[in-house]
């Protein structure tokens, strides 16, 4: 039997999974692969912690057990970066340094797979290592980057090589769907999950990028290179995230039978990309509405094959790991057979204002006469179609008004709010919030 020798540069909460799976289950592992797979070294600053968490070897770590310093550290990656006997390493380091990405375009231009869980390196600075990859033709595998677990990415890559993809959407960052659950079901405060949510290990290193919609981008950007074989960047994407959502919003949710979620949102429509990240309202008859705490779960809708939804897992140490050590045995498996993201196709990137959706717009207003008339009129000033209009939960002098639509566009709505800013300013007292409403 021929044989693959892995090294692991990082062994916290995705690398020590990586190689406690390997340790625990190495002969199924091999067996699968039909080669065998050897978990030959590991870098990791502090062995002795790593080793009594995931019960790994001690032996396993370079350094033969001791705490390294960074300098050491780097020795022995790039050791083991130009070592002919290492086959796939396994990059855990996380994040998107110089260091880390000079690091992964190292090792695909020594000739090695490279398997990792680094969606923001791979999102925002992914494309000279993808580039690099096919020149060495090398594998880069990745399914690990997005919702952790759930084999999204083979999923689209592989089972759906025979159809088209229009649309793929779902919750794909379980932080942000953990707190809404939280304040949902506990009415417990926004900072309060957020503190429980990374004591659970759900949360990035910087949990803005779970609240700020940052993380979840980064997955839809991912997604949309290979449901699509098209580049987008942060910016392309219209991203929002949950950090203004108050309870009285989930509440009020709760009233018109929804939920408040963050979406991950791409279709193409004519040819065009339509992409955002941003809260919406799933109503209480749509799946996702029941998907609750950290699962994550991605609707993939299909030109002959229909939709279908992936749910699970999108964090956690063991449950991330699985992901790559999965690529690890498909490599083993195909080598070089495999595609790493679908040729590069041109289409136009539209802008997110003009998707079509139906939308609750929600906002303070002053105790005027002729309020509901104005903004009603503003409304239908630009040809938006309104299906429900309320004013309520007054407290003092303040109301709340709300407005669900018929399917238009985000532009639309925001000119008809320019005109009440401009031209009734009393009758706007909180920024509006204008959330789509899934059905
Ligand atoms: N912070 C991420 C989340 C972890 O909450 O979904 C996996 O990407």
């Amino acid at each position: 039997m021929e044989t693959i020798n892995i090294a692991i540069l990082g062994c916290g909460t995705v690398g020590g999974g990586v190689a406690q799976i390997i340790t625990e289950i190495n002969n199924v592992l091999s067996m699968r692969a039909k080669t065998k797979i050897v978990l030959t070294k590991i870098v990791e600053l502090f062995p002795v912690q790593a080793s009594e968490r995931f019960n790994i070897p001690l032996g396993l770590f370079c350094g033969g057990g001791k705490d390294l310093s960074g300098k050491e550290a780097n020795e022995y990656i790039q050791e083991i970066i130009s070592s002919e006997e290492i086959d796939i390493l396994v990059e855990t380091i996380g994040g998107k340094s110089d260091f880390v990405y000079n690091l992964c375009i190292d090792i695909l231009n020594s000739g090695k797979h490279l398997v990792t869980a680094n969606k923001a390196l791979l999102a925002e600075r992914g494309k000279t290592i993808f580039e690099t990859a096919e020149a060495k033709n090398v594998k880069i595998g990745f399914e690990a980057a997005v919702c952790g677990a759930i084999p999204v990415i083979k999923t689209i890559q592989e089972g759906f090589t025979g159809d088209k993809v229009l649309s793929v959407s779902g919750i794909m960052n379980g932080t942000s769907n953990y707190i809404l659950t939280q304040m949902q079901n506990e009415k417990q405060e926004f900072a309060d999950a957020l503190k429980l949510a990374q004591e659970c290990g759900y949360a990035e290193a910087d949990p803005q990028l779970d609240i700020n919609g940052g993380d979840a981008g980064h997955k839809l950007i991912l997604l949309i290179k290979l449901a699509y074989g098209v580049d987008v960047s942060k910016d392309d994407l219209s991203i929002s995230g949950i950090e203004n959502i108050t309870k009285e919003d989930i509440d009020f949710a709760s009233e018109i039978d929804a939920k408040i979620k963050l979406i991950c949102y791409a279709k193409k429509v004519n040819g065009d990309i339509y992409a955002t990240v941003r809260p919406m309202l799933v109503k209480k008859g749509n799946f996702l509405a029941a998907v609750e705490g950290a699962t994550n779960a991605v609707r993939i809708n299909n030109k002959y094959s229909g939709v279908h939804f992936l749910v699970g897992k999108g964090a956690g140490s063991t449950e991330t790991a699985m992901s790559i050590v999965s690529d690890i045995v498909f490599i083993a498996r195909y080598g070089d057979k495999i595609q790493n993201v679908p040729a590069k196709q041109e289409r136009n990137f539209a802008d997110a204002r003009q998707f079509v959706f139906p939308y609750l717009i929600t906002f303070q207003t002053g105790n005027i006469p002729g309020t509901t008339g104005f903004i009603t009129t503003a409304i239908g000033k630009q040809e938006i179609n309104i299906e429900t209009v309320s004013h309520n939960r007054h407290a003092g002098e303040k109301a709340m008004f709300s407005i669900a639509t018929m399917p238009c566009t985000l532009g639309q709505i925001e000119k008809a709010i320019e005109e009440i800013r401009s031209e009734k300013p009393g009758m706007l007292l909180s920024e509006p919030k204008i959330m789509p409403i899934l059905y």
